[in-house]
């Protein structure tokens, strides 16, 4: 029988590169589609993924999701595809809700709608972990939904609107902070701002405390996730959360920072960070990073990169990130990396200064 036929929305991002790459590794596929905005030649690939992509089987179509013909004429093929992922939307924080409206609400209707259309075995649609927030009790994926950031508030629309598509055979699985290779979230810049605090000399000092929950996963369980529940039919038309087991923390993942960069890192306390306006605090906080970061790029001769240490207010909420994963791992699912570590980090930020993208003064 033919291996499935596969479009990959958004495959030159980050967790669309990585399961392009997964596929054509583990020899899955006989034909792969990657539609992005972003053409790979300018998506700062590096050199395993740029590999993987060029692949025979892999072709790669320019679109713009938001746009529904732009969104037909993704999909046009001569051959059904069998399985479609959306890994497209809008990721950027502190953008507008119009915007976050056409790049997360009226895309994944678009895709979603058109796989139906096409008639399509399985589409996963790619959500997020921040539905809700409780520090004791880990949410579990039919909880009550109160979005704390402005992507989740618009994955919750678009969670609830798939069940309005007709005939749409999908699975929509939620993830906490995913990590590993071309990973420039919110993990990288800790990451990055540990190693500005290295060369400082400082102790680094977040809000809140170590316990506030950051859940985590890696990238490559996020594909590994994917492929699946693509294979089954006893996940469509419900929610799974990809969660590793580690239990993250903003205080175990500062531990792994301060193992990889010899630092010391501390926490304002609850009473203190409460009284902070959060987007002067991110303000202070980017200005005081932004120019030691500088420096090193320009120190370290880094003259084009498309990685920054800013960060957006969302991040320094006291919310908690708390995923129960016992959902998935229940249909027999079992994780690659239980949990993050300091050599997994590293690996990111390795691969980074070898591209010539990431000072080296600043890596661990
Ligand atoms: N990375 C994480 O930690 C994380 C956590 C939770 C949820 N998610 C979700 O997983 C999905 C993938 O995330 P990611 O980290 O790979 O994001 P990413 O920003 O790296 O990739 C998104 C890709 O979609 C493309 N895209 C955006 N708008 C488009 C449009 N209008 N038309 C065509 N292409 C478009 C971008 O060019 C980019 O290549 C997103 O829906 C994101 O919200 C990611």
């Amino acid at each position: 029988m033919q291996k499935p036929r596969v479009l990959v929305l958004g495959g030159c991002g980050f967790i669309g590169r990585n399961l392009v790459s997964y596929l054509v590794k583990e020899n899955l596929t006989s034909a792969i589609r990657i539609v992005d905005k972003v053409p790979p030649q300018v998506a700062w690939l590096n050199k395993i993924h740029q590999d993987y992509l060029n692949n025979p089987i892999v072709e790669f179509r320019s679109a713009n999701l938001i746009n529904p013909e732009s969104c037909k004429n993704a999909f046009a093929s001569d051959a059904a595809w069998d399985f479609v992922v959306n890994c497209a939307g809008e990721t950027k924080g502190s953008q507008t809700d119009p915007i976050y409206y056409e790049g997360i609400l009226k895309l994944s209707l678009n895709c979603s709608k058109e796989a139906a259309q096409a008639k399509v075995k399985h589409y996963v649609e790619l959500s997020c972990g921040n539905m809700n927030s409780s520090e004791k009790v880990p949410l579990k994926e039919d909880g009550p939904t109160e979005p704390w950031t402005n992507v989740a508030k618009f994955k919750a629309m678009v969670e609830k609107e798939l069940r309005e598509v007709p005939d749409l055979r999908f699975t929509v699985l939620r993830l906490p902070i995913v990590y590993g290779s071309s990973d420039r979230g919110s993990i990288v810049q800790r990451i990055m701002v540990a190693g500005i605090y290295r060369k400082l000399g400082e102790t680094m000092k977040l809000l809140w405390n170590s316990g506030i929950k950051l859940n985590t996963v890696h990238v490559e369980d996020v594909c590994r996730a994917i492929w699946f529940v693509l294979n089954r039919d006893d996940t469509i038309g419900e929610i799974y959360n990809v969660v590793d087991t580690a239990n993250s923390t903003q205080g175990s993942i500062s531990e792994l920072l301060e193992e990889l960069f010899d630092i010391k890192i501390d926490y304002y306390g609850t009473v203190l960070s409460a009284m902070v306006d959060l987007a002067n605090a991110a303000d202070e906080a980017n200005d005081k990073h932004l120019d030691p970061w500088a420096k090193a790029c320009r120190q370290d001769d880094i003259q084009n990169t498309p990685l920054s240490p800013h960060m957006d207010a969302e991040v320094l909420l006291n919310k908690h990130l708390n995923l129960d994963g016992a959902k998935l791992k229940n249909l027999g699912f079992e994780l690659k990396f239980p949990n993050p570590s300091a050599q997994l980090f590293k690996n990111i930020i390795d691969e980074y200064v070898e591209m010539k993208v990431y000072p080296v003064s600043l890596a661990p």
